[in-house]
């Protein structure tokens, strides 16, 4: 079964360097030449300016609070022309009263409404790297196309998202917004999920403007610390960093975002060679670069600009087009031109970005388009999202361990304990950047389980422990409880505030005091089946490890206890897979399975040998490695087939047979891994190139064929160009946990 065709352009396109859109640059419209025109510079570093919505805010606080104004001082700022858009506000009623005051500005030009949707506005979903696991860019279109639906309908026109950013470094709190460590997963995902966000015609009051993010390489800061720098090679940025930006912009995003970090000295926010050099001359990107919050003042910091009015002079000359909540534009770009220090033309070209963004979205032709209070009150909290809610939430969940098959459980005639901060908890489903969702709106494990089981009082529920603290008398209680049950489902792992921006953690670990409750569960000697919840891979030991039963279950969202309670009773069969490698300690990130060979590298059964790449305390190697994970039946492979010689510029075709060698029917991932063997750079000891999923009935076999787009042969040779070397390629079929065939060809 070919990957689809989509796969495959979005694979073409990554081939040469040749620039994704037409070369030449948009030719604007008239209407916006003539309104650049008539603007006065104030009225143009206004337009370049957005500012968190303090007309209709959202109710959460996403960042830090710079400059509040108040919401009548917003109105009165829109009114005067000194803001182009407003983001993380919520809500018809005040999107219309912000549109109205921007209406009766001088020229009339509306606003542009964005907003931080990553995983859902008010229904919400897993989290990305939740539903990157499920590794299905349709499933992951179709869910990005629910979200934008409900999310326009609140007075919505543009999201930031989705977030981009290869992750290879589980500390850094933000693997949760993504797609994980490997990079066709991130490319396809990233594609998938602009064209969900955006729709088919932007015009459309249910589209909503895409924004990969962050332009580039936040995923490798320095030690997975928050907002530390990034240094990489030229290759490096260009193989693994770059390529699912390649894929968002071909699939027609409208917009990106600078980071926050220094790249090689210089922070992306004044990086010309970044922001204009690559992401226009390049790569031909033609849409609006947002800077991110409070980012070029935060230059000054970075020790790149002396003073505010430096700090705006550079971003925008390095190619920022929009300032975001400093201000920075609107006080320092108009003295900033009629000294000389920066040309208008450079403000021309960001205004003209700006306004031909807003044409491309109807603003002009219809400024009240997706603020109609019929259509938020029919998409908010619909059946429908909450379906592909649940959906994509039981796509997300991974089966790692499941000795003797202790799962799937009966849904009666056993005694369950449910022990755990996280059993009956709805403070903790969302994760990260949970928009306008409200916890209480969430389905917490015990919930969803009693809705499944023919007995709900054979259930019980305890906490144990607090997230990060010992609870007192909760060991003992959770101990009586596991005594009286036949099984323990152990509820633990990550709080919600554990993960996402700024919470980069040093050992990933489930905290000590959960630790502790795991132990005591053990001990108890009743079969344990572990529920984790997470925003990273985690580090596992002692009782979480060793645990006879574990299912990855992420921040899972609203529909959280519907999904575990489908997958734990087998009503669903669990189909994800890693997206993200559980290392064996926090020590050894950062890590991927797709790291490059050493020159000694140990013999596949002497992991530790003297001399060789590891650790003195632990073998280069994972617990569990990206694209783990197991369903509830299980799967043999037969037949490999791959032509001996493939010529240079050549798809490989693959051919292989499986079948379902369980007792039920099964889904499960096909995957190709090839490892380059001798080329002009060092290469992935295996790197992921081709998937697709595969649900057989019982005893069925199947000749899946599979094709290996040519581009995934080629590698960033010295000279910077992307290029496919002859040589020989070692591949793997794989089809689940310890189920895999290798085979070989060669590149003529
Ligand atoms: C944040 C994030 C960025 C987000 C922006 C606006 O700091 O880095 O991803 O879109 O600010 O909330």
């Amino acid at each position: 079964m070919p990957l689809s065709r989509r796969n495959v352009l979005g694979a073409a396109l990554l081939a040469g360097t040749a620039t994704l859109l037409p070369a030449r640059a948009h030719a604007a419209s008239d209407r916006v030449e003539a309104l650049i025109a008539r603007m006065t510079l104030a009225e143009k570093a206004g337009q370049l300016s957005c500012f968190n919505d303090e007309v209709r805010p959202v109710g959460a606080v996403f960042n830090p609070v710079v400059d509040p104004r108040g919401g009548e001082a917003m109105l009165a700022d829109i009114r005067a022309g000194r803001i182009g858009m407003l983001f993380n506000g919520y809500g018809v009623a005040g999107a219309r009263r912000a549109q109205e005051a921007a209406l009766a500005g001088r020229l009339r030009i509306p606003l542009v409404f964005a907003a931080d949707v990553l995983h859902g506005c008010r229904t919400i979903f897993p989290i990305p790297l939740a539903e990157a696991a499920a590794f299905d860019a349709d499933l992951s279109e179709r869910a990005a196309r629910a979200v934008a639906c409900e999310t326009a309908a609140g007075g919505l026109h543009w999201t930031f998202a989705p977030m981009v950013d290869v992750a290879r470094d589980q500390r850094w709190g933000r693997v949760a917004e993504g797609a994980g460590e490997d990079v066709l997963l991130n490319r396809l995902l990233a594609a998938a999920r602009v064209r969900g966000f955006q729709g088919s015609d932007l015009r459309r009051a249910d589209a909503l403007l895409a924004t990969p993010k962050h332009f580039v390489g936040y995923g490798a800061v320095r030690g997975g610390m928050e907002y530390a720098a990034v240094d990489m090679s030229a290759a490096e940025l260009r193989e693994t960093f770059l390529p699912p930006f390649l894929d968002a912009f071909a699939a027609g995003a409208g917009a990106t975002m600078a980071s926050f970090t220094d790249f090689g000295g210089v922070p992306v926010s004044a990086n010309r060679p970044l922001l204009t050099d690559l992401l226009r001359g390049e790569l031909g990107f033609q849409g609006v670069c947002v800077s991110d919050y409070d980012a070029d003042r935060e230059l000054i910091a970075h020790g790149i600009a002396a003073d505010e009015a430096d700090a705006a002079r550079l971003a925008i000359l390095a190619g920022i087009d929009m300032s975001m909540q400093s201000g920075l534009f609107v006080r320092h770009l108009p003295a900033l031109v009629e000294s000389g220090r920066v040309p208008v033309a450079a403000v021309d070209q960001a205004v003209r970005r700006v306004l031909t963004l807003k044409e491309r979205l109807g603003l002009f032709n219809d400024p009240f388009r997706s603020i109609d209070a019929r259509a938020e009150r029919r998409e908010t909290g619909s059946v429908a999202i909450k379906r592909m809610a649940r959906k994509v939430a039981t796509r997300s969940i991974v089966l790692l361990r499941n000795d003797g098959d202790l799962l799937p459980l009966p849904r009666a005639g056993k005694r369950i304990a449910l022990i755990g901060p996280f059993g009956a908890d709805k403070a903790n489903l969302n994760g990260p950047w949970s928009f306008a969702g409200d916890a209480k709106d969430g389905i917490d494990v015990a919930s969803g389980l009693r809705g499944v089981m023919a007995d709900p009082a054979l259930l019980t529920v305890e906490a144990g422990s607090g997230v990060t603290e010992p609870l007192p008398g909760g060991t003992a209680r959770a101990v009586a409880a596991a005594q009286a049950a036949d099984v323990v489902l152990l509820a633990i792992g990550e709080g919600g505030d554990m993960s996402g921006e700024g919470n980069s953690r040093t050992e990933i670990v489930v905290p000590a005091a959960q630790q502790a409750l795991a132990e005591a569960m053990a001990a108890t000697g009743k079969p344990v089946v572990v529920l984790l919840r997470h925003g990273r891979a985690l580090a596992l030991s002692g009782a979480v490890r060793d645990a006879p039963a574990l299912l990855a279950t992420w921040f899972l969202g609203e529909q959280t206890g519907p999904a575990v309670a489908d997958i734990l009773f087998g009503r669903v069969e669990p189909t994800g897979r890693l997206p993200v490698s559980f290392p064996l300690t926090s020590g050894q990130q950062p890590w991927s399975y797709d790291r490059r060979s050493t020159g000694r590298p140990p013999p596949d059964d002497q992991p530790m040998a003297p001399g060789r790449s590891h650790w003195r305390d632990a073998p280069d190697r994972a617990l569990y490695p990206f694209g783990s994970g197991m369903g509830y039946t299980r799967f043999a492979l037969s037949d490999l087939s791959v032509p001996a010689v493939v010529a240079t510029g050549a798809d490989v075709p693959v051919s292989v047979m499986v079948r379902n060698v369980g007792k039920r029917a099964g889904t499960t991932l096909v995957r190709i891994d090839l490892h380059d063997r001798v080329a002009s750079r060092t290469r992935p000891v295996r790197q992921m190139k081709a998937f697709v999923r595969v649900t057989l009935a019982a005893g069925e076999t199947r000749r899946i064929d599979l094709r290996i787009a040519a581009r995934e042969l080629a590698l960033v040779a010295s000279d910077g160009r992307w290029r496919v070397e002859p040589g020989a390629f070692d591949l793997w079929v794989v089809a689940g946990d310890g189920v895999e065939m290798q085979g070989a060809f060669e590149v003529r």
